[in-house]
């Protein structure tokens, strides 16, 4: 099983494993309600969680959650109850944590809107646990998984080719990617418990924060005063500039200063011979541009997406979604291209963490990536709804010296859907399989590089000759099959 913690949404799934390298997936997403980002007590918001996974586990394993509640009432356990810990859940839990093991972690600070100061600097898995048991779930937390981990993970095992992902990355709500380091570049002194036999580890860079003094980031005024009016002002700078919560606030804060400048006409055809549609705009009262967040980064997909002369496309959401009503042309050619600078900002300034991350592994000159692609596996709304956000990135790869239009051509990004889900499963899984096995045995088989261990995963589904991954999915999505991007 897998839970999912990582910005708009909590998602819920379990996964299945046919035995033939397919698996079923059922899955479940629900909006995490704005007062639990900001509640008072971490118990508020985790409690919340435990219950959607209860919600879920009656939905999709009734007859498993039957049984485990029969069985239990009959067990002799001082507090009534066996402990029955069937599943085995990773936990995506996509904010700065300091992970000390497999199955805890604590958090640094939260990101991406929330603020619940109650939960720093305690073990998330352990607030998760506590929820979970007090509904009796058969569901033990395993494994502590950042999303970008998660992709990495999931990536690596899907993406065709010899070698695995060297990178997995979010551009969503937040943005953030995890590679694999060896320790022996490792400065920061670690502690708890960790296997060090493979001699790498996947580092969680949290680049959100990158260069939080501002000094090589742009910086503009709008940049500032949305920090400014921010949960958390002076920290993820470079999320801030990069990811989808923000586009949209940047948007309408220019916006709101172009129409309160009277010598800018934009949204006001006061005449109506003015105007192509030879009507007067108007903008509503309780329009979201007058609201902080009240702009949804989607808009600025349709925007980039329109190609149609009148950009009627975008005109008729700038007046469903903004309640701006008959804006003309060029009050649309305004808005596109404002909002495509953003987002091209956006993209280039993501094509810098890769561009590091791809120039840091050393892998365009390494003999062994010859004939192999730099995999890079992303997942996230902006890079699977953005028009050409993967285009932008790639043009601002052939601009970064060291990689060039050669290197650029032997890196691939691909999306690695709903990875952080499916990783966060296949680590649950191996921290499964680690509990079982005797310290010994785990320091036996535990000699094996990063590669050989990607190997191991995809040999037996490459065995058997069929996609890799096949996902049905269970719920009201619409299913899906998948191997590749
Ligand atoms: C934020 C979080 C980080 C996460 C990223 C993408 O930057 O701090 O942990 O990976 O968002 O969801």
């Amino acid at each position: 099983m897998a839970v999912d913690l990582g910005g708009t949404n909590f998602r819920v799934c379990s996964i299945k494993l046919n035995g033939d390298s397919t698996f079923n997936l059922a899955y479940s997403k629900v909006a995490i309600p704005k007062e639990l980002m900001v509640a008072k007590k971490a118990s508020d918001l985790f409690a919340f969680l435990a219950r959607e996974i209860k919600h879920f586990l009656q939905q999709h394993h009734g007859d498993h959650f039957e049984q485990h509640s029969r069985r239990r009432m009959t067990s002799s356990s001082p507090d009534g109850y066996k402990d029955e810990h069937v599943f085995r859940m990773g936990f995506t839990f996509s904010f700065p944590v300091q992970q000390i093991g497999i199955n805890k972690g604590y958090l640094i600070r939260w990101t991406k809107g929330f603020d619940i100061p109650d939960a720093i600097g305690k073990d998330v898995c352990a607030l998760l646990q506590e929820e979970i048991d007090k509904l009796h779930l058969p569901v033990k937390v395993a494994a502590l998984v950042n999303d970008t981990v998660g992709t990495l993970m999931a990536r690596s095992y899907t993406s065709p080719g010899k070698t695995g992902a060297i990178l997995g990355a979010i551009f969503g709500t937040g943005t953030n990617g995890a590679y694999v380091e060896k320790l022996s570049k490792l400065k920061k002194p670690l502690a708890g418990e960790y296997d060090n036999s493979t001699g790498e580890m996947v580092i969680n860079t949290e680049w959100g924060s990158f260069d939080n003094q501002l000094n090589v980031l742009p910086n503009t005024k709008w940049d500032d005063a949305l920090d400014k009016s921010s949960v958390n002002p002076g920290v993820q700078m470079y999320e801030k500039r990069v990811s989808g919560m923000f586009l949209g606030e940047i948007l309408r804060l220019v916006l709101v200063d172009l129409i309160k400048d009277p010598k800018i006409s934009l949204f006001r055809d006061e005449n109506s011979n003015s105007n192509d549609w030879h009507s007067t705009t108007t903008i509503a009262q309780n329009s979201g541009i007058y609201r902080q967040w009240g702009l949804d980064t989607s808009i600025m997909s349709v925007a980039a997406a329109d190609n149609t002369p009148e950009l009627s496309i975008l005109r008729q959401e700038l007046e469903t979604v903004l309640q701006i009503y008959a804006p003309s042309l060029e009050d649309a050619q305004a808005f596109k291209a404002i909002a495509n600078a953003i987002g091209r900002r956006a993209a280039r300034l993501s094509a810098v963490a890769i561009a590091a991350i791809v120039l840091h592994s050393g892998k365009l000159s390494d003999p062994a990536y010859k004939d192999e692609p730099i995999d890079i596996g992303v997942d996230g709304s902006l890079v699977e709804h953005y028009p050409y956000f993967r285009d932008m990135i790639f043009e601002a790869l052939r601009a970064v010296e060291g990689i060039g239009e050669e290197g650029a051509k032997r890196i691939r990004i691909g999306i690695a859907k709903d990875g952080s889900g499916v990783g966060a499963a296949l680590i649950a899984l191996i921290a499964a399989g680690m509990e079982s096995k005797s310290a010994a045995a785990t320091a036996a088989t535990g000699k094996k590089t990063n590669s050989q261990f990607i190997e191991e995963l995809r040999s037996e589904a490459r065995s058997k000759d069929i996609p890799m991954f096949t996902i049905k999915r269970e719920d009201s999505e619409k299913a899906e099959t998948t191997t590749d991007e």
